[in-house]
């Protein structure tokens, strides 16, 4: 085959090599507009697994390659004068222009014609001389633009400035984080060794950081003298250098996030970042170009032709590069966001940025450093007032609100039974609350439980409108406190204009098939074309509902609930005041968020003030409605946790949608934690997370990277009302307290959690 590699990179030069491993007769010319030893740049990282995939393709330049390596282990993090290392990270570390003499060396081995200097203007001349054209000319690819109808990239630019500079100053023990206060805004370096001499220091910080320094008017040379005064006490007199001749003006990038539609067209295939990029603080592109080089290499030789070929190569490299874009995308959000958590302890901050991309978990960093991870946790108890040296993970930290006392920190989230009769909880409340009260949560939440007749979603809901819905609750209380240690939480709400509605497992939302009663909302909205009109709410409507709220509040005080959940989420009643999509008032009610707030903090404040004073209150909001800019998006939940925080309620439970159903979420694995995360990091209040949160370790990280300071699991509780006590004996904590009928049915979880044999003889 013939074939003509646009671009000398890792991608094209990879390429070359294994294609010519797999038939030495192809006939392989590489045309690189730079000179052999002129490459921008300064070292590359690979982890350590990364590069065994690598070395099974071609041991010989992989030993080669790996000889040149320089290694470490730990990663230090400088941030308020504290230098925090935690090491078991397994990084190498290779000069950029080193990889590519021996990626060239090898591919002259094996008969590649190399053309150096040799700028290629179109691909299209390329396409019609040669069988095949991989086009692995980088981040700017020419051809991508050339052939964009084809290839239809979505590039995304990113908020931040980079630099990649180069210094002297050894950095062969750690890769180093940096971060510096200075008075135009924080600043932060990534630094690592990769040979005897060298260490690459990219430079980064916000758009306002950078402009504050005037980075934008300075030539290369005065960005570098700037850099080197402000990490002048990290580079002991070192210089710091840059190689980017290529780039004119300032050479601070934005680092444009790259991702194709298609990657093939006619007899021309992208590859490298001219298809995908993944952002260089998981250090992954060159990686990333390496394998796909070897992929589209078999493929060549696995399949009959070439667009069959192409279409595998596209499939199977998408997948891998998706899930690393996600990584990427993480932690480049975390660089983006940084600001957000510089107010951390540097144990959290670095815990926070340990864990960033998502990709190394709780007990995964166990693995790489038990002693920090546990001296980290026991920094986390001893911020939560366990007693003594405690180190126990971070799920089994105590939290106190008000004069509430949690031994941990897993809730049950509120989930509706649709098991009530004329809003009476029942028996089956009683055994459902009992059970997961038994089962180690710290706190129990209860459906959300109407404040009226026609303030229920379905005729299954419980209410807290009657005398004998609080005895009923109150049976329901008193076995949990008589028999648990676990606290219980009232949820109290309104359906508003979804109201009316038939059980969750009947079809959700619609409509009853007789017997519907009217509705009434923030306007005179209708949940779905489907679903009756509301009727916009008046003063005398406001002030009854409030009236109805406290009334419920003072039976569940009467009741002896712990805690107290106002539910402003979701699309129902105090939910369709605070979203725009569902508030077209033009009263003090409707308009800017500060009037949209203003009903459910009416209610917060009544309430309030007949709740236990000793009690706390939580308010449940939706922080986005995933509709865009037309409807509540994480910054705007950042303004209305401000009010809540503002007006004394204790807690935000964070969850989000269910509030139109236009919404377009994007689900994941705690994909409403980020939403918490920039509540309590941006505000200072105390949060729960909620929302796919499914494992332990995902508590754990959620917690110990102040994500959150509760964790809410709904239908992991479903599922398992021992949900706690199961992770416990699992993880080999023995510190949590089981009802003793069920001893002999700890101490076999226990045994077989640790490897024992589940039998042994048993007491009478
Ligand atoms: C600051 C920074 C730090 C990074 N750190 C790491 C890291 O630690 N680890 C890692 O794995 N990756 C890192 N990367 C990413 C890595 O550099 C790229 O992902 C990798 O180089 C991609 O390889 P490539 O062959 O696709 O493209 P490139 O390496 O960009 O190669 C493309 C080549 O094509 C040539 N070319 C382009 N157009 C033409 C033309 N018209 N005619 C002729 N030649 C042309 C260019 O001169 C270039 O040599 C980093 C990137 C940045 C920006
Ligand atoms: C069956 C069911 C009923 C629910 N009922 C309520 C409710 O009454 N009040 C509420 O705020 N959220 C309710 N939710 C939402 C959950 O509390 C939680 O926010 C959501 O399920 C996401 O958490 P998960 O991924 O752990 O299930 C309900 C969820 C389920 C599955």
């Amino acid at each position: 085959m013939k074939i003509a590699c646009l671009g000398g990179g890792p991608a094209g030069l990879y390429f070359a090599i294994s294609m010519k491993l797999r038939d030495a007769a192809h006939d392989i010319v590489v045309f690189e507009r730079n000179r052999p030893d002129d490459t921008f740049g300064w070292g590359v990282v690979f982890s350590d697994e990364t590069f065994d995939n690598i070395a099974v393709n071609d041991p010989v330049s992989a030993a080669t390659i790996r000889a040149h390596f320089a290694y470490w282990d730990d990663i230090a993090v400088h941030y308020q004068g504290q230098r925090v290392v935690s090491s078991g990270h397994g990084f190498s570390g290779i000069a950029r222009k080193k990889l590519l003499m021996l990626l060239q060396e090898r591919a002259r081995e094996l008969g590649v014609t190399l053309n150096f200097q040799t700028e290629i203007a179109s691909a299209t001349e390329l396409a019609r001389n040669y069988d095949l054209v991989v086009a692995a000319d980088g981040l700017n690819s020419r051809t991508r633009s050339e052939f964009a109808s084809a290839f239809r990239p979505a590039i995304d630019i990113r908020k931040n400035k980079f630099i990649w500079l180069g210094t002297q100053q050894k950095f062969d023990d750690a890769f180093t984080f940096i971060f510096e206060k200075t008075e135009c805004g924080w600043i932060w370096a990534h630094a690592y060794q990769f040979d005897v001499d060298t260490a690459t220091f990219i430079v980064e910080c916000s758009e306002q950081t950078w402009q504050n320094f005037g980075f934008g008017a300075m030539s290369q040379d005065e960005s570098c003298r700037s850099c080197e005064r402000i990490f002048a006490k990290y580079l002991g007199g070192h210089r710091l250098m840059s190689n980017a001749a290529h780039l004119r003006g300032s050479a601070w990038l934005n680092f444009p996030r790259v991702l194709c539609e298609k990657w093939s067209h006619r007899n021309i295939v992208l590859m490298g970042d001219a298809a995908a990029t993944a952002h260089f603080s998981i250090g992954s592109g060159t990686k990333l170009a390496m394998e796909s080089a070897v992929s589209m290499a078999n493929y060549l030789h696995s399949e009959p032709a070439m667009a069959a070929a192409f279409a595998k190569y596209e499939n199977a490299r998408r997948t891998e590069v998706l899930r690393l874009q996600s990584a990427a995308r993480n932690s480049m959000e975390w660089f983006e966001e940084v600001e957000r958590y510089l107010h951390l302890d540097p144990v959290q901050f670095n815990y926070s940025l340990l864990t960033r991309s998502q990709r190394i978990s709780h007990e995964n960093l166990r693995l790489r450093d038990k002693e920090w991870l546990e001296s980290a946790e026991a920094w986390f108890q001893r911020l939560a007032g366990a007693p003594g040296n405690t180190v126990r993970r971070p799920m089994f930290a105590p939290f106190k609100l008000r004069d509430m006392r949690l031994k941990n920190r897993v809730v049950v989230s509120p989930m509706a039974q649709y098991k009530a009769v004329d809003g009476c909880p029942t028996d089956w409340h009683l055994v459902h609350y009992g059970e997961r009260a038994k089962g180690g949560a710290g706190l129990v939440c209860i459906e959300m439980t109407c404040v009226s007749p026609v303030g229920r979603i379905t005729p299954g809901c419980t209410g807290m409108y009657a005398p004998e819905h609080e005895r009923a609750w109150k049976r329901i209380v008193d076995f949990a406190h008589a028999e648990t240690d676990a606290k219980i939480c009232c949820q109290l709400g309104h359906s508003g204009a979804k109201g009316s509605t038939q059980l969750g497992w009947e079809e959700m939302d619609a409509p009853l098939k007789s017997g519907n009663w009217p509705v009434m909302s923030a306007s005179a909205t209708a949940w779905s074309e489907r679903n009756q009109r509301a009727r916009a709410m008046d003063r005398a409507d406001m002030d009854r509902v409030r009236d109805q709220f406290v009334a419920a509040a003072e039976m569940a005080a009467r009741a002896d609930f712990d805690m107290l959940e106002i539910h402003c989420a979701h699309g129902y009643l105090l939910s369709s005041f605070i979203t725009p999509l569902t508030n077209w008032r033009t009263d003090e009610y409707g308009g800017p968020l500060e009037n949209r707030m203003r009903y459910p903090l009416e209610i917060f404040h009544a309430v309030r003030a007949v709740w236990p004073a000793t009690k706390p209150i939580s308010m449940r909001i939706s922080a986005s409605d995933w509709v865009g800019a037309e409807g509540i998006e994480p910054r705007d939940a950042v303004a209305i946790a401000r009010m809540l925080q503002g007006a004394g309620v204790d807690i935000c439970d964070v969850s989000a949608g269910q509030t139109s159903i236009r919404a377009q979420p994007v689900y994941g694995r705690m994909f409403q934690t980020p939403f918490s995360d920039r509540i309590r990091n941006e505000t200072g209040m105390a949060t729960m997370a909620v929302g796919n949160i499914f494992e332990p370790d995902h508590v754990n990280s959620i917690l110990m990277a102040g994500r959150a300071d509760l964790v809410c699991l709904a239908r992991p509780h479903l599922a398992d009302p021992y949900w706690t006590l199961r992770a416990a004996a699992r993880l080999g904590d023995r510190g949590e307290t089981w009802p003793p009928p069920y001893y002999a049915g700890r101490d076999q979880l226990y045994r077989l959690a640790g490897g024992e044999p589940a039998i042994t003889p048993m007491r009478p």
